[in-house]
């Protein structure tokens, strides 16, 4: 694994950017992207699809296993088109019910190493980014470049409340911080794959920083890295 292509990592708790930032570094890299929070919302929503309970840990890990999913894309930076089994899902898997069922068979480690093969298997040349909570940890354990981007609960609460907003929907900030607060404890207590940084990772802080200089920041470590030119096709 990894040898042929080479990866970038990048890990963080959800509002902390990761996914703005990673698919521009895609983008600007001319690399493959792999959302693997999709997966994870993929299966929950094809959990509920299909009524499988989201505790039965065995059907569940068959169904990651067997999931019939496709990231159709233009190339561009955009999101493209996610289907599930022939049907587009792309807005569905972004509800707040789908959110639910992902952080519940998330939990599950039969799920998890359903999922580890699909992930790999993302890793193309020239290259891929990778988005996620254990990229860098278990998925990738030997990439070239790990991140770990965060945010602070503040800001990610506040960034959250702005896209609901957005989207008219009416929600409280308190609330919403309450329930990062929530989110992130029980994310680093599971027992499978928590979320921590890998050791090798460099933590970036996108509370500080704007989401493009974050862009900048991670393609100047790759350059500087040494291993950019090794790896261009
Ligand atoms: O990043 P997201 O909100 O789309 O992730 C959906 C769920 O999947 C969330 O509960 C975290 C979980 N997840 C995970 O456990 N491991 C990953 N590599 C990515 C997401």
């Amino acid at each position: 694994m990894g040898t042929q292509a080479p990866v970038i990592t990048v890990d963080g708790p959800s509002g902390s950017g990761k996914g703005t930032v990673s698919r521009l570094v895609a983008w600007r890299l001319g690399w493959h992207f792999l959302d693997s929070g999709a997966l994870y919302r993929l299966v929950g929503l094809a959990a509920l699809q299909h009524g499988i309970s989201l505790e039965d840990e065995q059907p569940l890990g068959q169904l990651a296993g067997q999931l019939d999913v496709r990231f159709e894309s233009d190339g561009g930076v955009d999101e493209g088109r996610i289907m599930l089994e022939g049907v587009e899902v792309s807005a569905e898997i972004r509800s707040e019910q789908v959110a639910a069922a992902a952080s519940r068979v998330a939990a599950l480690p039969a799920v998890r190493d359903a999922l580890l093969g699909r992930q790999r298997g993302f890793c193309r040349a020239p290259g891929l980014v990778a988005d996620g909570r254990d990229m860098g940890t278990v998925v990738f354990p030997g990439a070239q470049l790990k991140i770990f981007l965060t945010a602070s609960q503040q800001e990610r609460a506040l960034r959250r409340y702005k896209q609901l907003k957005e989207k008219g929907i009416d929600v409280n900030l308190v609330t919403l911080l309450d329930e990062i607060e929530r989110r992130d404890a029980r994310d680093g207590a599971r027992q499978a794959a928590p979320l921590r940084m890998a050791d090798d990772a460099i933590l970036l802080d996108s509370t500080v920083i704007p989401v493009e200089q974050v862009v900048d920041r991670i393609l100047e470590l790759w350059q500087r890295s040494g291993l950019a030119g090794h790896h261009s096709s």
